[in-house]
């Protein structure tokens, strides 16, 4: 199903979502190897070979991984998966707390100059009410668990709309589980923030 398209209004930013392509994939090395990020991914491999298998087109996951472009510039990746998929890996706690059927994970980073603007919420608002619901009809919910230390990320949520579901006690590190259910979502009236969002978005 195609989304509906909006026009985004003149005084604020157009964050539009398309399907990452391999030219993403120098940007997604870089963003990947800044230290901000590399301490919340758990020790994957970030070499440009490992890159270009986890996020390249022959990544072989089943995932989407999408790019947000800012006023048509790259400013962040986001992914998403039906959690079920994924247990084994993060979501393997989230089936004690929701459906990991009908719900869709999510995962994402902001590069670091478009960081600290307000512009990772308004991200994942965007992706999850435009990309994430529309084009998944059997999503009932969108779900994440940052690590509960990684408090950007974890607010970033919060100030997009989720709210905490659970904490996971770990030795690794405590995991926040964070959702937005699509009825919520759906109930609100628009707020100032997303509106500022341009909508537009193409299909997989
Ligand atoms: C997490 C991330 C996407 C948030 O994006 P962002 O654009 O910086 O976030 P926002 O500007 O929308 O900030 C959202 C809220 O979190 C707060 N915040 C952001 N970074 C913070 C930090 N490091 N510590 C404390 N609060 C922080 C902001 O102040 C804001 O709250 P406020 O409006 O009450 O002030 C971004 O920081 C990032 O890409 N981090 C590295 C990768 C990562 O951690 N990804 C998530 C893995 S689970």
């Amino acid at each position: 199903m195609m989304p509906a398209r909006r026009r985004p209004t003149m005084d604020t930013p157009a964050i539009t979502f398309r399907p990452l392509l391999e030219d993403d994939l120098p940007t997604m090395h870089l963003w990947l190897n800044d230290p901000a990020v590399v301490e919340w991914w758990e020790g994957d491999d970030v070499t440009w070979p490992a890159v270009v298998s986890d996020y390249g087109p022959g990544h072989g996951d089943p995932v989407e991984h999408w790019i947000a472009d800012l006023e048509g510039e790259p400013m962040g990746w986001i992914q998403c998966y039906t959690a079920a998929d994924l247990l084994e890996e993060e979501t393997w706690y989230w089936r004690d707390h929701l459906d990991v059927e009908s719900t869709a994970g999510i995962d994402y980073l902001v590069g670091k100059e478009h960081r600290g603007r307000g512009l990772g919420s308004a991200m994942i608002r965007a992706f999850v009410r435009d990309v994430v619901f529309p084009s998944h009809p059997e999503w009932a919910r969108a779900a994440a668990g940052p690590f509960q230390a990684n408090v950007g990320s974890w607010k970033a949520l919060e100030k997009a709309g989720f709210t905490q579901r659970a904490v996971l006690e770990d030795e690794e590190g405590d995991c926040v589980l964070m959702v937005m259910e699509r009825v919520d979502l759906e109930a609100e009236p628009e707020r100032p923030a997303s509106r500022s969002v341009d909508n537009r978005v193409t299909a997989p």
